[in-house]
């Protein structure tokens, strides 16, 4: 396993679509992994390949309390089926967007279906903070950070901010 570097925003893969895997085999098995080992070091509950510079449709998720045991779910092109027309607010952050938080408003349930890493399709319904990574990280796939869903405002005082990091560390 290895940890990948992750990218920071404004970066424009952060913005692309990423396509579907054909199946699940050793080579995104390995991605799986390497992602899973780069999100626990960040320390973060969720990554997307695009955020390690992969355009696939893979992501990774970890909602584990800190103390119990983990509970990785490794998923491949994930499909949201369903979600509850109740919605829930959350403070979002995104190891792309570090040190930047706010307020997203998202439907509190969804179902989802997925490839695990065996390759075998599966469903799972989560709510609470399941539910919100689980679309967090899927919006990566389509290019979404979770800044876009808040105000032109909001966005644009934190992408500038971050404009500005980068010039700094560069
Ligand atoms: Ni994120």
């Amino acid at each position: 396993m290895a940890t990948l570097p992750i990218l920071i925003a404004p970066d424009p893969l952060l913005k692309r679509k990423a396509q579907p895997v054909e199946r699940v085999d050793e080579h995104v098995r390995k991605l799986m992994e390497d992602m899973l080992e780069t999100m626990y070091a960040a320390p973060g509950i969720g990554l997307a390949a695009p955020q390690v510079g992969v355009l696939d449709r893979i992501i990774v998720v970890d909602v584990a309390d800190k103390g119990e045991p983990p509970a990785p779910l490794r998923l491949a092109n994930p499909e949201i089926l369903w979600f509850s027309e109740e919605l829930a607010q959350s403070n979002e952050g995104c190891l792309s967007l570090p040190e930047h938080y706010a307020d997203v408003v998202r439907p509190r349930a969804v179902r989802v279906r997925y490839l695990d890493e065996t390759g075998e399709s599966r469903e799972i319904e989560a709510d609470g903070l399941l539910a919100t990574c689980l679309q967090h990280e899927i919006d990566h796939l389509d290019g979404v950070l979770f800044v876009d869903h808040l105000s032109m405002l909001k966005r644009n005082m934190i992408m500038r901010k971050l404009q500005k990091q980068k010039k700094v560390n560069a």
